[in-house]
């Protein structure tokens, strides 16, 4: 491709949300912060519906991080009652849109209520085929490496016959993402240039994406801003520019062909 053109990729297939700013945006207006939480939910439709229209195939949103617990007691027991009410809302039109709803993290850590409504959610949409939405909950990248670690290891253990080293393919096959396609963008709102322990094994080689906007006032418009810096960027995995813009020519099998000296 020229270095002239100004789209190197479709629509990224995957992208992954830090969805941050809530807060900030609650305060900003004199309100609790649990005031920007519910409008913060409110953007999560318009989102979704936005990624659905363009032909994304998975979003994976950061809803809730591990560090979160560390929240004051009533910030934390107010996010628990948002997602069981925000989860009972909107499933029906979720499914109804065709939307394939899972989560991802620790949701042993919840509480009853909220885990079944979890199950009952990933069981309506189960069969759906449109957008595949990830809810990352009580979810941290750490905690993702170390349960992929050692569920290959107790696979290791309770199958005597094959033995498998612990290989980077291996861990892939056990993290918590291993139903999704290769991350490719990964968007962070709020103003801070950070990953805050959201996927870091699958974002090395995702396109990074830093929106000063908060997250109640991310939109559709901003989306779409992200999506096009994405499409103009050079992926290179390691290889270079040149590489990546001139065809693989076998024309030399001379083995000569680095005659420049060093
Ligand atoms: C993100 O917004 C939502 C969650 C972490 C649940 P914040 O609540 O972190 O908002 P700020 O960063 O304090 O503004
Ligand atoms: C990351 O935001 C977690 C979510 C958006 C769910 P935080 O607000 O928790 O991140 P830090 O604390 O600023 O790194
Ligand atoms: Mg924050």
């Amino acid at each position: 491709m020229s270095e002239h053109a100004s789209s190197y990729h479709n629509t990224p297939k995957h992208i992954a949300i830090i969805m941050d700013g809530n807060g900030r945006w609650a305060q900003k207006r004199n309100k609790k912060r649990t005031f920007g939480h519910k409008a913060g939910v409110e953007k999560t439709r318009e989102i979704i519906e936005a990624c659905a229209a363009r032909g994304v195939k998975s979003l994976t949103l950061f809803a809730f991080s591990s560090e979160n617990w560390g929240r004051p007691e009533d910030e934390v027991s107010f996010l628990m009652e948002l997602f069981v009410l925000a989860l009972k809302r909107e499933v029906k039109m979720l499914n109804k849109n065709n939307v394939k709803l899972k989560f991802i993290g620790n949701i042993s850590g919840f509480n009853e209520k909220l885990q079944k409504s979890i199950k009952d959610a990933e069981k309506l949409t189960k069969s759906n085929f449109g957008l595949e939405l990830n809810i990352a909950a009580n979810y941290g990248g750490r905690w993702d490496i170390v349960q992929a670690v050692n569920s290959a290891i107790s696979e290791n253990r309770s199958n005597s016959d094959i033995k498998e080293e612990i290989t980077e393919k291996l861990i892939e096959k056990h993290l918590s993402t291993n139903y999704l396609p290769a991350l490719d963008l990964m968007i962070r709102t709020g103003d801070e240039k950070r990953i805050s322990n959201f996927l870091i094994w699958q974002a090395a080689y995702a396109e990074l994406y830093f929106s000063d906007k908060l997250w109640p006032d991310f939109d559709s418009t901003e989306l779409d801003c992200a999506i096009t810096d994405y499409k103009a960027r050079q992926r290179r995995y390691g290889m270079t520019g040149e590489q990546l813009e001139t065809p693989v020519v076998d024309s030399d099998n001379s083995g000569n062909s680095n005659d420049e000296a060093i």
